[in-house]
């Protein structure tokens, strides 16, 4: 391993990958931001450097030195500069924060999304998918197809809302929230993304639109949070927030508190279940087999019902796809990590201050680890021997993903309740490409022709 020090003062065994002389990958990162991390790495072996302009990063692909950062080693990362950017729309919250402040806040939260915490939510995901099959049934009979992201998002929403707030959202206000949610996601992009960061109360453009973001969000949630002050209890993630107590007996979660939570399920919650959902749709599309042995499957075990938490086990081929849809397409693509402490991996130096790019997209297309990585096929996920540890989709560790089991819950009982009623069929033959914004979306929005069983 040649000894690699790419300005001279940091010197690192890790090797440097090549790029522009001037402005290193930044050009790919532009247009494949999900590919850089995945590609450097995997070239050397699953970790090395690159530049983004000055920016040095190193991408890591390597499921054990992931590992270390994200669980043996932890305590010597820190989540990097781009989650607590997110504060200037969702405050302190759970994705915003790290250091002694999270670890408080995850340990007050974590209770509601435990598995027993979520037998509530399994109705939500039911009645909010209902609503969609509703809104499909008319869309076929009037002969038009559906369009797959918007469907996905819609949904999405709809099961955050009735779980989160008790909310009921419909198409128009989750075409409404959606477009305010998915417009502070943009514009925080842009900002980690921009090189030049300008400070918060600068009258930039990004700045106006993340505290319009951030106001629009405030309202609707603190709407929810003041109805709730003398009403009677419900039954929903926010009741469950509200009823967090100190050891003394105090209020936990004071209402500024409840709202950036709150917020935060949103962000973190909507976007990357619902691209996951539309991948999901367009994967089925695309395989008429599969889509008929899931079928069996439900019926041989739900006889036509929606599943529940309990029935979910017993659908190996249906989960498996779901496992299948998040490697392939990994709605996060990777995770970036500070070095606040040096480290070393196998001899090779991570000075403190370094920035690494923890990229599951390499992990989960890494043909050492996977055999023929670029084939769907979930069966894999069924048989012995299947490298757990580089499968990830949640990450692992102290932040690994708090909604988890929700996801996992909703696209269960999204693609069983689907499937059952309808074969899907592509209405535009085309391939579907990947684009890394803050999820790996589809490239275009899928049109999907709706065929009755
Ligand atoms: C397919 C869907 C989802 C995927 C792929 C996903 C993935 C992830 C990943 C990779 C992280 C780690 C971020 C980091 O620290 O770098 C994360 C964190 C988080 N996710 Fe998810 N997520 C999904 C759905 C959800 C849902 C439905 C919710 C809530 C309703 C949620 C809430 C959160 C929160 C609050 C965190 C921060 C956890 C912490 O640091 O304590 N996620 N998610």
């Amino acid at each position: 391993m040649k000894s690699a020090g790419a300005s001279g003062e940091t010197p690192t065994d890790f090797p440097q990958a090549g790029g522009h002389w001037l402005f290193g990958h930044a050009a790919q990162m532009m247009s494949a931001t999900h590919l850089v991390p995945a590609e450097v790495a995997a070239g050397h072996g699953g970790a090395a450097w690159f530049r983004v302009l000055h920016k040095r990063f190193l991408a890591v692909s390597d499921p054990e030195l992931v590992r270390q950062v994200l669980v043996t080693r932890h305590e010597k990362y820190e989540r990097s500069f781009h989650y607590r950017n997110m504060q200037a729309v969702v405050g302190h919250g759970l994705l915003s924060t790290d250091g002694p402040f999270w670890l408080k806040r995850r340990r007050q939260i974590l209770p509601a999304f435990r598995l027993d915490g979520l037998q509530r939510m399994a109705p939500a995901a039911q009645a909010a998918t209902k609503a969609m099959l509703d809104h499909w049934a008319a869309e076929c009979r009037a002969g038009r197809p559906i369009r797959a992201i918007s469907e996905t998002q819609h949904l999405s929403l709809a099961v955050i809302g009735r779980a989160l707030l008790s909310a009921d959202i419909d198409r128009d206000s989750s075409a409404r929230f959606g477009a305010i949610v998915r417009d502070g996601l943009y514009w925080l992009r842009r900002r980690n993304t921009s090189l030049f960061m300008p400070p918060p109360w600068m009258p930039t453009g990004a700045n106006r639109h993340l505290r319009r973001t951030r106001r629009l969000m405030d309202d609707y949630v603190n709407a929810h949070i003041s109805e709730r002050h003398g009403c009677p209890v419900k039954h929903d993630i926010l009741e469950t927030m509200r009823a967090v107590r100190e050891p003394d007996g105090s209020v936990a979660l004071d209402d500024a508190a409840l709202r950036d939570e709150s917020k935060t399920l949103f962000i973190a919650g909507f976007e990357t279940t619902a691209t996951s959902l539309a991948w999901m749709l367009y994967a089925l599309a695309s395989r008429p087999e599969l889509v008929e042995q899931i079928h069996d499957e439900l019926s041989q075990v739900l006889a036509g019902d929606a599943p529940d938490l309990e029935s979910m086990k017993r659908l190996p081929l249906t989960q498996a796809t779901i496992n299948e849809t998040m490697r392939f397409y990994p709605s996060v693509y990777h995770v970036s990590r500070q070095a606040i402490e040096d480290d070393e991996f196998n001899g090779r130096q991570i000075p403190r201050g370094s920035q690494l790019l923890l990229s599951i997209f390499g992990m989960h297309r890494d043909p050492a680890l996977w055999g023929d990585p670029d084939a769907f096929r979930p069966q894999r996920f069924m048989e012995a021997g299947w490298p757990s540890q580089a499968f990830m989709p949640f990450i692992i560790g102290k932040h690994a993903c708090i909604g988890n089991h929700f996801a996992m819950i909703e696209m269960t009982i999204a693609l069983a309740m689907i499937v059952q009623r309808y074969r899907l069929e592509l209405a535009d033959p085309a391939p579907v490409g990947m684009i890394a914004r803050i999820t790996l979306a589809p490239d275009r929005d899928i049109s999907l022709r709706l065929v009755p069983r």
